[in-house]
């Protein structure tokens, strides 16, 4: 693939070839093949997870790195992304890692076709996908079931302003997952309905394979509403409590793409639980986003 923006334009085969990919990297049973490509981590918006573990990928595939920082370039002078981006093409930089808080901001980049345009990766599009958070979750799934067809997966919370639970509830729903959500029902997208339904968090507990929490968003809801929010009563409503994390079954797993607000979506206690994968997440982040750098220099 020439650019990696959004799973769901991917085949199913070209899915789960990054899957067998990100876990044979990981097993060791593939070695990152070294090369000297040259790539530009760009992070208008802030991030831990995903900045440093595409920078640790792009270290174990032997790639040169620049981090240009939004606050400190030209862009604070009004330079558009394009010509920031072709900028770049024009030092010989091949790959550019971007996150920003423009939904689709990669396809008008995709639609110029200018040969200075360096091969784009999708870390995060405001409230639309986040394909590698996609990725890692697959990743993580598929290592602990093997298989995602009849798996029962519940994604709880701050829906409407999630690049994850759009990205997730479509590629899970596709390989055959039965998909559910919970949360406040005004954060519920109604468009959610194609991927799965809408259910009150404490239906159906036991018979869930992957329960998948997502963070409240604060930067990206209204002040307004901002004021109305308790954390307390969230938690109560729509977390994870000691008696829900009791009724899940044993082999039953808690996902979570992090950071979390500890005592709001998970009680503290519970973040790093026995059938937490939070952390194991974090780990496959660096085999996920292996597999895609592999993947876009492996295009021609
Ligand atoms: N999960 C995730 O995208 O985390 P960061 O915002 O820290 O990258």
């Amino acid at each position: 693939m020439e650019n990696f923006v959004n799973l769901n334009e991917l085949s199913t085969s070209e899915v789960q070839n990054l899957i067998d990919n990100a876990l044979a990297f990981k097993n060791g049973t593939r070695e990152p093949q070294k090369s000297e490509h040259m790539v530009a981590n760009l992070f208008f918006e802030n991030s831990t997870r995903t900045h440093s573990s595409f920078q640790v990928a792009e270290l174990k595939m032997g790639w040169e790195q620049i981090m240009i920082d939004p606050q400190t370039s030209s862009t604070k002078k009004g330079e558009s992304l394009s010509d920031t981006l072709k900028t770049l093409g024009a030092l010989g930089i091949e790959y550019a890692v971007i996150r920003h808080s423009i939904n689709d901001w990669y396809k008008p980049l995709i639609e110029e076709h200018s040969p200075l345009m360096p091969h784009l990766i999708n870390a995060g599009d405001g409230n639309g996908q986040h394909p590698s958070q996609s990725l890692l979750d697959l990743v993580t799934i598929y290592e602990e079931f093997g298989h995602f067809d009849g798996l029962n997966v519940r994604i709880v919370g701050d829906l409407l302003h999630s690049r994850v639970a759009r990205s997730n509830a479509e590629i899970l729903q596709r390989l055959g997952a039965n998909v559910t959500f919970s949360g406040p029902e005004e954060w519920y997208p109604a468009d959610f309905d194609q991927y799965g339904s809408y259910v009150p968090l404490d239906e159906g507990l036991e018979n869930l394979d992957i329960i998948m929490f997502l963070r409240v968003q604060h930067e990206r809801i209204a002040e307004m509403d901002q004021a109305d929010f308790s954390a307390v009563d969230y938690h109560h409503n729509f977390g994870l409590t000691k008696d829900r994390y009791d009724k899940l079954k044993d082999s039953a797993i808690i996902m979570h793409p992090a950071p979390v607000n500890r005592d709001v979506e998970i009680a503290d206690a519970l973040v790093e639980a026995p059938k937490s994968r939070i952390f194991k997440q974090m780990t496959n982040g660096v085999y996920a986003r292996m597999a895609i750098l592999d993947a876009v220099s492996n295009h021609e």
